[in-house]
């Protein structure tokens, strides 16, 4: 894992009202805190529902909580006549530190084209949010463009155009992965995000490309995270269902327990 500190990041998607945002993210604290888990070594960040933000920023608040806080999603636009959308601003007024953009459910149910996830890519730098550009592809795109092309593709045109480019983080999720129990390969994703920093590095330069974390995502548990996460190219997990049970997902938190056996 080289120098980044690995980011272990639960996408609750659309799941759990704000009640049961708070009770998980007390149990899923109190798990780590008695297994004294060193968040400076180890980061672990939620992405509950926009309606579980303010809730949940007021418990980690309150409760000085080392965990952090992501969204699912946010608007392009900053302020104006976008019914139903969410500023970049909203979210870190929250203390929102991550958002994600362009997740696949996101290009697939929304129709988030590359131009899409490339202005919601800007409006997070605008607002000083770490986006976490999700990447990936289909069982199609796997078997006409081989593994690589298209996550690099993505993560090239998120990355297209902007002024400045402040930190982000790529989530290689391919998508015949995602929610299934079908799991790529360590070998796999150590070489598809091996891959995308080499591109990040042709781009950006090497100084981003070392520093950039890049995680894997795709039905991940506490029982194969440690394959994943012994590459030195996977730099954390992007975890969807396995993230609903703080039991599970703190197992997952604390992988260099299973690297260390
Ligand atoms: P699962 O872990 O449920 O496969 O979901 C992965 C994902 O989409 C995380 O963003």
């Amino acid at each position: 894992m080289a120098n980044r500190v690995p980011l272990i990041a639960g996408n609750w998607k659309m799941n759990l009202d704000h009640q049961q945002a708070i009770a998980l993210v007390q149990k899923l604290s109190w798990t780590l805190k008695d297994a004294d888990h060193d968040y400076k070594t180890t980061e672990v960040v939620v992405f509950p529902p926009f309606t579980d933000i303010r809730s949940v920023q007021t418990l980690m608040d309150a409760d000085k909580l080392e965990l952090g806080l992501g969204a699912q999603d946010l608007s392009k636009f900053d302020s104006g006549a976008y019914t139903g959308e969410i500023s970049g601003a909203f979210l870190s007024k929250l203390d929102v530190k991550y958002v994600l953009v362009g997740h696949s459910e996101r290009r697939q149910y929304h129709s988030e084209g590359d131009d899409v996830i490339q202005a919601k890519t800007a409006a997070a730098f605008r607002h000083g949010l770490v986006p976490v550009i999700c990447v990936g592809e289909t069982l199609e795109e796997l078997e006409t463009e081989g593994q690589s092309a298209v996550p690099i593709r993505q993560t090239l045109a998120a990355l297209a155009g902007h002024d400045n480019i402040g930190e982000f983080v790529i989530a290689y999720e391919p998508v015949w992965a995602i929610g299934t129990g079908k799991v790529a390969t360590a070998e796999e994703a150590a070489a598809v995000c091996g891959k995308i920093r080499e591109a990040l590095a042709a781009e950006l330069g090497e100084a981003v490309a070392q520093s950039t974390r890049i995680l894997y995502g795709g039905s991940v548990k506490a029982n194969n995270v440690a394959g994943f996460l012994r590459s030195t190219e996977v730099d954390g997990v992007l975890v969807g269902g396995a993230s609903l049970d703080a039991e599970e997902f703190s197992g997952i938190a604390r992988f260099l327990k299973h690297i260390a056996l």
